[in-house]
């Protein structure tokens, strides 16, 4: 009896060791999930909002459906549980000409959004290495 507890406990403290090693957080989680997702997307809209290169790409955009596809796309990448209803990023930015002035203030724009939204280094940079394949099919269209 005593030498089953005794194994018992031993595993259990062996498991509460073990697990903060072996159940990594999804990038998701990391940035809050849904309600850290929407407070990055809200101080990054702010950021466009204020932002004297960006803004003007925007002051025809429907800010809502910006709000709610980006913050799909944001849930995509991050390995949440969302399906992205938006179009395509080429077919969006087609036709505005962004250079790569343009899409490393909005890079910058999403940096200081996550800074200002608490999220570690470590993570922003995980998720902006999600997203910087993407840049090709926004430059230059
Ligand atoms: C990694 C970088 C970027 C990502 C992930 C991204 C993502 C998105 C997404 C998800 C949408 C909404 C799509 C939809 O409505 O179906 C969108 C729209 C838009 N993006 Fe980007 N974008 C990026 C960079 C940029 C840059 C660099 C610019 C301009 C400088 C820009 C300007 C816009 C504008 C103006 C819209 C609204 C389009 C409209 O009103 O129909 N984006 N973007």
């Amino acid at each position: 009896m005593i030498r089953s507890l005794l194994c018992s406990s031993t595993l259990l403290m062996a498991t509460s060791l073990l697990n903060p090693l072996m159940a990594e957080d999804t990038l998701y989680e990391r940035l809050g999930g849904a309600e850290g997702i929407a407070v990055v997307v809200d101080h990054f809209i702010e950021e466009i909002s204020f932002d004297r290169r960006i803004y003007p790409f925007f002051k025809d955009s429907d800010i809502e459906r910006f709000r709610n596809k980006f913050s799909e796309q944001l849930c995509v990448v991050s390995d949440g549980p969302c399906r992205y209803s938006g179009d395509d990023m080429s077919s969006v930015h087609t036709g505005m000409n962004i250079g790569e002035a343009d899409f490393n203030r909005v890079v910058e724009l999403l940096q200081k959004a996550l800074t200002d939204s608490g999220i570690p280094y470590t993570d922003q940079n995980r998720l902006l290495k999600k997203l910087a394949p993407l840049r090709n099919d926004m430059l230059h269209r």
